[in-house]
């Protein structure tokens, strides 16, 4: 007989509004699954998109991030930078082709226990309909979770960090001549970043143990071979990938130990 399908789903809680509203709606007896596993965190904003995708790694079928309601942050702005961050991962998460539904956001203040039980209802709800995570139990998918390490380590590229955090400025501020960038214009941008540094870690995955020349890569990758020579040229310039041994006139490429995390 097959087993019910109890989705693991992880909540990382804010602990000003949104923790105190899951404990108000466990003093107020308001019932929601017993699914969610809760991780209180000082501020939405401290919850970095390299451990929303280790967390999916480690098999979470769904993760919910909770603060405050935009204008109650402790910190003030944590939460939008939050609504960023989330928006970055759930970018990733559908160019790796893992469902962004797993991932949710939403703000909930400390006086809202009987919207956090609801939450937590409709969520536990819609991870059941979705199902198991393609990449938990005994046989994971392994080309999801290669990509989930792959996006795991694009987050941590310096050249994403910076546009997350000055996405908010772009966009309500301006840029040092106080031109307000249109919010389509930075999505562009972060589109193409994206799809940069995660064919960039997904080669660096593939050479990782194997010497691979351009054309094993791009078809393993299915990407354009002149598009694999150019993320290797600038792989080779950061340090990141070197030249193995040249097979039949053929360069081979092997990732550098130091730039595999
Ligand atoms: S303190 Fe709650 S979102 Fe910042």
């Amino acid at each position: 007989m097959a087993t019910k399908f109890e989705p693991k789903i992880l909540g990382f809680l804010c602990n000003w509004c949104s923790y105190a509203g899951a404990d108000l709606a466990g003093v107020s007896r308001y019932q929601y699954p017993a699914n969610l596993r809760i991780v209180r965190v000082m501020c939405s904003g401290r919850v970095e998109p390299s451990l929303i995708l280790e967390m999916f790694i480690q098999g979470a079928d769904g993760i919910l991030v909770g603060g405050c309601h935009f204008g109650d942050c402790h910190y003030q702005t944590g939460n939008y930078f939050a609504e960023k961050r989330v928006k970055l991962t759930k970018k990733l998460l559908k160019r790796i082709g893992f469902e962004e539904e797993r991932l949710r956001l939403e703000w909930i203040s400390a006086s809202e226990g009987e919207r956090f039980a609801e939450t937590i209802r409709e969520f536990t709800k819609q991870i059941k309909e979705i199902g198991p995570s393609p990449v938990s139990g005994t046989t994971p998918n392994v080309d999801i979770l290669k990509a989930l390490f792959a996006a795991k380590n694009a987050v941590k590229d310096f050249r994403l960090k910076l546009l997350v955090s000055r996405e908010l400025d772009l966009v309500m501020e301006g840029n040092v001549y106080n031109e307000k960038v249109p919010q389509e214009e930075i999505d562009t941008v972060l589109d193409a970043a994206i799809n940069y540094e995660l064919d960039r870690c997904s080669i660096i995955f593939e050479v990782r143990d194997e010497a691979l020349s351009v054309d094993e890569l791009a078809q393993r990758l299915e990407l354009p071979p002149n598009r694999v020579l150019q993320h290797i040229v600038t792989l080779r310039d950061r340090g990141l990938v070197m030249l193995d041994r040249i097979d039949n006139d053929t360069p081979l490429y092997l990732a550098v130990e130091e730039g595999i995390k």
